[in-house]
Parts: C-alpha cells; sequence; structure tokens
C-alpha cells in the first residue's frame, strides 16, 4: 500500500512533467528540422544506453544485496579479488559502450558542423543581438526585420552571428541548437526548417536586465508564401499610407514625437541602426522582442510605459496622450497590413 502511494507520488509528477516538456512550445522534443533530429536522436541514444547501464548496474546491486544477506554463517564469504573474468568484463562492456555512443556522436558533430560554404540557393541572414532584441538583415533581399524571422520551409538557411554589445546567444529548440553571438567575431549556424509554422525562439546566454524577454518568432513559410512575404517587404515604401485621420495623424505623431529618431519605417523614416526596423509592423505576430501578442491594447500599453512591460528596456516613455496613443496604434498596425486582419503565418506555434 505504502508502495502503491509512493509510486504514484512519483509517478503522476513525472507523467505531468513529460506532457508539458513535450508539449512545450520551446521544448527540444517538438522537433521541426535535420539539425534538431539529428540531436535529438543522440540524446535518445545515450539516455537509453544510460537506461540499461542503470538497469544492470542496480539489478546486479539488488541481487548481491538479496543473495548474500546475512543468514547466520560466521565464515567469511569467498575471496573475489583480482577476478581475472570480471576485470575483462567490466572493462570490455564499458569500452563497447563508449564507441556506440562515440561513433554518432563524432558522425553528428561533423554533419551539423556550424560552418559550412554557403551555396546559391542557400538563404543569408544576418543576425545582430541587441539587448534586448534582435536585428534579421538579409542582404540579398534587401530587407530587415526585428525579432521575427522568415524563411522558407525545406531551404537551408545560413545565420551569421553577431552581437552589439554583450553575449547573447541564438536559440530555436524545434529546429537546431544554440549559437553564441559575440562581439568582433563572426559566428556561424545553419538550419533547415521542414514544415511551416511558427516556432519560438529565446536567447540562451544571460545578457543582463531583460534577457528573459529577449525572444523571438521563426515564421516558417512555404517557398511561395516566403516569396510573397518577401515581395510585400520589398514593396512596403510604395504601399499607399491608409487614408483613415486616424492613421494619417498618427504617422505625423510619429515623426514628431521622436519615434522616427531611432526606428526606420521603408519609405517614412530612416532611423538608427541599434533601434527595431518596423517596416511593415502590422505584420508582426508579436511585440517588444516576442513578449506579447501584437494587439492593439498591448500595443497602447507599451507605448504608455515600456518599462511596466519590459523593465530595462531602453525604450522611453514619451508621456503620450491616449488620444495620441491611439493614434499611433492606428498607424503602425495598418503599415505592411491588405485588409483589417493581421497575418497569423498558420497560429501560435508550430509542432
Ligand atoms: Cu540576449 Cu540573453
Amino acid at each position: 500500500m505504502v508502495l502503491i502511494k509512493w509510486s504514484r507520488g512519483v509517478a503522476i509528477p513525472i507523467c505531468l512533467f513529460g506532457s508539458v516538456a513535450f508539449g512545450l512550445p520551446q521544448s527540444t522534443f517538438n522537433v521541426a528540422g535535420p539539425v534538431a533530429q539529428a540531436q535529438l536522436d543522440l540524446f535518445w541514444l545515450t539516455f537509453w544506453l544510460g537506461v540499461l547501464v542503470a538497469l544492470i548496474v542496480g539489478g546486479v546491486l539488488v541481487y548481491v544485496i538479496w543473495r548474500f544477506r546475512h543468514r547466520g554463517e560466521s565464515a567469511p564469504p569467498r575471496q573475489v579479488h583480482g577476478n581475472t573474468t570480471l576485470e575483462i568484463v567490466w572493462t570490455f562492456f564499458p569500452v563497447v559502450i563508449l564507441i556506440v555512443i562515440a561513433v554518432p556522436t563524432v558522425r553528428t558533430i561533423f554533419e551539423t558542423e556550424s560552418r559550412v560554404q554557403p551555396i546559391g540557393e542557400d538563404l543569408m541572414v544576418r543576425v545582430t543581438g541587441y539587448q534586448w532584441w534582435w536585428a534579421f538583415d538579409y542582404p540579398d533581399l534587401g530587407i530587415t526585420t526585428a525579432n521575427e524571422l522568415h524563411i522558407p520551409a525545406g531551404r537551408r538557411v545560413v545565420l551569421q552571428l553577431v552581437s552589439a554589445d554583450v553575449l547573447h546567444s541564438f536559440w530555436v529548440p524545434s529546429i537546431a541548437g544554440k549559437r553564441d553571438l559575440i562581439p568582433n567575431q563572426d559566428n556561424q549556424l545553419w538550419f533547415v526548417a521542414d514544415r511551416p509554422g511558427v516556432y519560438y525562439g529565446q536567447c540562451a546566454e544571460l545578457c543582463l536586465g531583460a534577457h528573459a524577454y529577449m525572444r523571438f518568432r521563426v515564421i516558417v513559410q512555404s517557398e511561395e508564401g516566403f516569396e510573397a512575404w518577401v515581395r510585400g517587404f520589398q514593396q512596403a515604401a510604395e504601399q499607399p499610407l491608409s487614408s483613415d485621420p486616424q492613421v494619417v495623424r498618427g504617422q505625423q505623431l510619429y515623426l514628431q514625437k521622436g519615434c522616427a529618431g531611432c526606428h526606420a519605417i521603408a519609405g517614412t523614416a530612416v532611423g538608427q541602426p541599434g533601434y527595431p526596423n518596423l517596416t511593415n509592423f502590422g505584420q508582426r505576430l508579436t511585440l517588444a522582442a516576442g513578449v506579447l501578442p501584437n494587439t492593439p491594447e498591448n500595443l497602447a500599453a507599451w507605448l504608455q510605459d515600456p518599462q511596466a512591460i519590459k523593465p530595462g528596456n531602453y525604450m522611453p516613455d514619451l508621456g503620450l496622450s491616449d488620444d495620441e496613443t491611439a493614434a499611433l496604434v492606428a498607424y503602425l498596425l495598418s503599415l505592411g497590413r491588405d485588409g483589417s486582419q493581421q497575418a497569423t503565418f498558420g497560429g501560435t506555434y508550430g509542432h
């Protein structure tokens, strides 16, 4: 009875933890690409070999404790020190296990080797880590985004990773392992995403202040969906502004209130490097580096008190009135939208 209670007490939390860990969007078990798959395969191999070793060692231990329990004899047991058979057995089997782990480990290391020679059809992206957001530049396409990386499914993506300030680490658990962003050093990472969806990313290196809020999304689209997104982005500067008076007023406020001094918007403001580019901002799924869904209510709250949402960030409180905030929200959310609908790119996250 005690044993049943105890086993339930252990089994239920383990099952709950398992289902949560396997189901969450930032779980390395929700694999969506060959690099993450190779890394997960290696994990399972070492995990099950570890289970096997634990069962054998634990089994032998339990057997010995039972078999050689004290039964009243007073003579010492037979001494086996220096037993050649035992010495050979416990040297041979660990060597075999280490070889079984080492061969696929070394092969995976070389297969997922981060430095590759880019070829013509690769999608090249330069990733810059800032405290506490991400800039994504597509040098061949003339596109700059922030915190949302659009890529086509099935095509290799080669990322050049740099930091503008301190150490950061780029991590999309479903698609590939981590790679650090280091000031004054170009790091590289490549991966392929298998299927469309929205995948969660996170800075995985403590970078002070708002590190936990330095998130991003990888939006994987079909090749046609990605091409359409590229064309839409490249045409952003020519897209006419909505004639809605709120939107027009919002654009004026954007230029007057100082937003334009930092944040670029194609066709409207050149901004400065080091601040998120807001071109086609209305298409963004999230705000403040992946912290909040990009809704009018959240955007208004963010503009009025950025520190309350993401403590430590460098966005100033501009002292906007409710009226001004509403106009800015209308303007920003109109950017890049052809209707009143926010793009969804197929759900909150992919599995
Ligand atoms: Cu950037 Cu942690």
